[in-house]
């Protein structure tokens, strides 16, 4: 019988509006014990992502919302303490779903990805550069964004986990790039640290005319992290045959009501504009191909990533919210316990 305790975040109840604290129940249960064929993990670091708000929503999703009274769904890097699966042996460091909750059992099949041992890069560039995030950023702007040097490639939540690796990959490529982003000092980070052309404060400016403003060529690839009024401004400057990747549409996350669709949705036609939704799961094959090429940027230089790293699990519910403030600075990342010396 294992005398540690395992806290998790169970769903306690779908948000209405912005995420509260209350819509969630934290439950101590006893540490499961591994089944044969599965292995007991400490959880080191929890992802937090804006999906996390569509999940625990009852509305069509690419998958299905997280029930009431489950434990929240959620990216994790893990420890593996104990273990009867042949495929995984203990100290081994796996990132899988197992969600918000410090202990789970997992089996080798059901895991996403294995550090290698002797892998120096750290484990949070793991959870964002080389994770989901970075991930995201790859497959969407290269495989469906298609952009060509010289063109003109907008992100919006720019200075974010995804925008930001999206910018400097698109300069990778020899674009002019755009940034949008909620703050000067994320936008200075953009054009003095990533090499962004340019970004705008979408608070404080007026999108559509800096837009205007600097992308004299028009816009070539929309990489859409935002969606609402940002991406109504891109429809008004999309150039023929441009591209518009819909990644994300945190503008409206939140609202319980139907949005109604873009004001310049027109345009779509007028421009010839491919408009691709994708998740990055439909990759998932492909992500050892997506992960090779992000570490060897990451080694070369090449891309720059931050983290924000909150200490304990108790703090999730409360931390989730920094995504829609925007209070948060690159990947978000919860970290319940802590690394094991490599
Ligand atoms: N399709 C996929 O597979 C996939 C995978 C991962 C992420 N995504 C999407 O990618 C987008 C970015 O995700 P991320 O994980 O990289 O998070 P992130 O960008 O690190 O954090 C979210 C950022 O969105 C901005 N934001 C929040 N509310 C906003 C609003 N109402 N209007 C404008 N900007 C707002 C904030 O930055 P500011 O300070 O700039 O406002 C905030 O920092 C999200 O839409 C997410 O759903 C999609």
């Amino acid at each position: 019988m294992n005398e540690r305790r395992n806290r998790a975040w169970r769903l306690a109840a779908r948000p209405s509006g912005a995420i509260k604290e209350s819509d969630f129940r934290l439950v101590e249960e006893a540490v499961p014990a591994p089944q044969p064929g599965e292995a007991l993990v400490r959880t080191i670091y929890l992802s937090l992502d804006p999906t996390n708000r569509i999940w625990m929503s009852d509305v069509d999703q690419y998958m299905p919302p997280v029930q009431l009274g489950d434990v929240m769904r959620g990216g994790t890097l893990g420890v593996v303490e104990q273990s009867h699966d042949p495929a995984l042996k203990p100290g081994d460091i796996v990132q899988g779903m197992w969600g918000w909750q410090d202990y789970a059992c997992v089996a080798s099949s059901g895991l996403r990805n294995r550090i290698a041992a002797g892998d120096a890069t750290p484990l949070t560039a793991h959870m964002s550069v080389l994770g989901g995030t970075g991930l995201t950023a790859y497959f969407g702007l290269l495989d469906h964004g298609q952009p060509k040097a010289g063109e003109t490639v907008v992100v919006s939540a720019a200075a974010g986990a995804v925008g930001s690796i999206v910018g400097q990959i698109a300069k990778l490529q020899g674009c002019r790039v755009v940034g949008i982003a909620g703050s000067d000092d994320k936008c200075r980070w953009l054009t003095t640290e990533l090499g962004f052309d340019a970004a705008i404060n979408y608070r404080k400016e007026n999108v559509l005319e800096a837009l205007r403003r600097h992308c004299p060529q028009g816009i070539d690839v929309d990489f859409e992290n935002v969606g609402g009024e940002t991406l109504d401004a891109v429809l008004a400057l999309v150039n023929n045959y441009s591209r518009i990747v819909l990644c994300g549409l945190i503008a409206t996350y939140n609202d319980d009501v139907k949005v109604a669709g873009p004001a310049r949705f027109a345009n779509i036609l007028m421009k010839r504009v491919k408009v691709q939704g994708f998740i990055v799961t439909d990759f998932l094959k492909r992500f050892p191909e997506g992960r090779a090429q992000l570490a060897q940027w990451l080694n070369e230089g090449k891309l720059k990533y931050q983290v924000d790293v909150v200490r304990g699990l108790e703090n999730a519910p409360k931390a989730v919210g920094k995504l829609f403030t925007g209070e948060n600075k690159g990947k978000l990342l919860v970290q319940v316990s802590d690394e094991p010396p490599r």
